[in-house]
C-alpha cells in the first residue's frame, strides 16, 4: 500500500515529487559491488513508501542502471509506476573497461544518448533529462537547446542540470525553462550556499541534492577500517584518505551524540538538515538496500528546531570537512566549482 510522504517542487515548472528522492547509482556502480535483487526490491520499496523520484543516469554500469531501473519500473504495480518520474544524466562517455573518456553535450549526441535511455529504461518519456557534466567545448545553450527540442516532441518532460556553476544556470535558464540543478550538498559540502543557490532561488529552479550522506560517510555507518574495492569510487576521494578520514569522522561522531539525544541516526540528521534548508531542495538519497532506505525515509519524521540546528551546526561547521568533494583529476570538470 501507497503511504503518503510529503512532495515538493522542482522549480516553478518541474514536477511534483516526493520530498526524498531516491538515487539508484550505487545500485550498479561506483561503490563497490552490489545486489541486483535487493537494488529493486530497494526501488520497489521506495515506490510503496511514496518515492516518486528515481534518480539514474546511463553512464552508471555503461547501461547497467538504467535497465535496472527498468527493470525495477516494469515489474512494480502500474500505479506505483505511473506515479515514479524518472531523471536521467547524459554526456559521459564510458570505455567497455570502465574507463571515462570526457563529456558530450552535442545536440546529436543529446539526441542520441536519448534515444538509447527510452529504450533501456522501457518508458516513452523522460521526466528530467539533464547533461551530466558541463561539456566545455559545446555552449550550454546547444545542449539544452537539444533537450528543449526533446521536450517538444514529448520524449522528456523537464530540462535539468548537473554540477553547473550560478553563470550556467543564469545562461541555460535563458535558453529555456529548468527544473532543477543536480548538485552536491550536505552538511560537509555547503560550496552552493555562496552563489549558486541564491541563482536557483532568484531563478525559480530547484536543487536535487545528491551525496547529502557525503557518499556515506557521514552516515554514521562507515568506519575507519572499512575495505574498499579498487573500483569504489572512495578509494580514491580525498575525504577517505588517512588523516582526512579520521577528522571527518570525528566529525561524525559530534553528530552522533545529538543524533543519540534526540533518539534518531546519525544519517537521519544528516537528510534532516538538507531537508531543513528550503522547500525547493529535494535531497536524494543513495540507498541500495531496504534496510538504508527504511533509516532515510526516517528522516522525514525528524524536525529540526533551532536549537538542534545549532547544535549541528556547531559540531560540523560549514568549512569543516577535510578534503576535496572529488579527486583532484574530476574536480577540472566541475563547472561548479569555477
Ligand atoms: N549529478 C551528479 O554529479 C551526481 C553525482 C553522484 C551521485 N548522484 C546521484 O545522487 C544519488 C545519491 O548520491 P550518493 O549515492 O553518492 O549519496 P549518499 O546518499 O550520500 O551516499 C550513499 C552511500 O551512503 C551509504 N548509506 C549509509 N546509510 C544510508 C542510508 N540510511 N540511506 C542511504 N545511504 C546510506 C550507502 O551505504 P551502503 O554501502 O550501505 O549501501 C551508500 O554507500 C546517486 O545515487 C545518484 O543518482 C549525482
Amino acid at each position: 500500500m501507497t503511504t503518503t510522504i510529503p512532495t515538493r517542487t522542482l522549480g516553478t515548472t518541474g514536477p511534483q515529487v516526493s520530498a526524498l528522492g531516491l538515487g539508484c547509482m550505487g545500485m550498479s556502480a561506483l561503490y563497490g559491488d552490489s545486489d541486483r535483487a535487493e537494488s529493486v526490491a530497494t526501488v520497489h520499496a521506495a515506490l510503496e513508501a511514496g518515492v516518486t523520484l528515481l534518480d539514474t543516469g546511463d553512464f552508471y554500469g555503461m547501461g547497467h542502471n538504467e535497465l535496472l531501473v527498468g527493470e525495477a519500473l516494469r515489474t512494480a504495480p502500474a500505479a506505483l509506476r505511473e506515479q515514479a518520474r524518472v531523471s536521467v544524466k547524459f554526456g559521459a562517455l564510458r570505455g567497455p573497461d570502465g574507463s571515462w573518456l570526457g563529456y558530450d553535450g552535442r545536440p546529436e549526441a543529446v539526441k542520441n544518448f536519448a534515444a538509447y535511455s527510452l529504450q533501456r529504461l522501457g518508458v516513452d518519456h523522460i521526466d528530467v533529462y539533464r547533461l551530466a557534466r558541463l561539456d566545455p567545448s559545446v555552449p550550454i545553450e546547444e545542449t539544452v537547446g537539444a533537450i528543449a527540442e526533446l521536450v517538444e516532441q514529448g520524449y522528456v518532460r523537464h530540462i535539468g542540470l548537473s554540477e553547473v556553476g550560478a553563470d550556467t544556470v543564469r545562461r541555460a535558464a535563458a535558453t529555456a525553462p529548468i527544473a532543477d540543478l543536480q548538485i552536491e550538498y550536505s552538511l560537509i559540502s555547503r560550496g552552493i550556499e555562496d552563489r549558486i543557490l541564491p541563482a536557483t532561488r532568484e531563478l525559480g529552479i530547484g536543487i536535487t541534492a545528491y551525496g547529502v550522506l557525503s557518499r556515506g560517510l557521514i552516515s554514521g555507518h562507515f568506519t575507519a577500517d572499512r575495505q574498499l574495492a579498487a573500483n569504489d569510487f572512495r578509494a580514491l576521494s580525498p575525504r577517505f584518505q588517512g588523516d582526512n578520514l579520521q577528522h571527518n569522522l570525528s566529525l561524525v561522531e559530534a553528530l552522533r551524540k545529538i543524533a543519540e539525544e534526540k533518539g534518531v541516526s546519525v544519517a537521519q540528521i544528516a537528510i534532516a538538515w538538507v531537508l531543513s534548508r528550503g522547500d525547493d531542495i529535494v535531497p536524494l538519497v543513495g540507498a541500495r538496500s531496504r534496510n538504508r532506505l527504511s533509516e532515510a525515509l526516517g528522516a522525514l519524521d525528524v524536525t529540526l528546531d533551532a536549537a538542534d540546528l545549532a547544535a549541528v551546526e556547531k559540531a560540523v561547521p560549514a568549512d569543516a570537512a577535510a578534503g576535496a568533494r572529488y579527486p583532484e583529476s574530476q574536480m577540472e570538470h566541475l563547472d561548479s566549482e569555477r
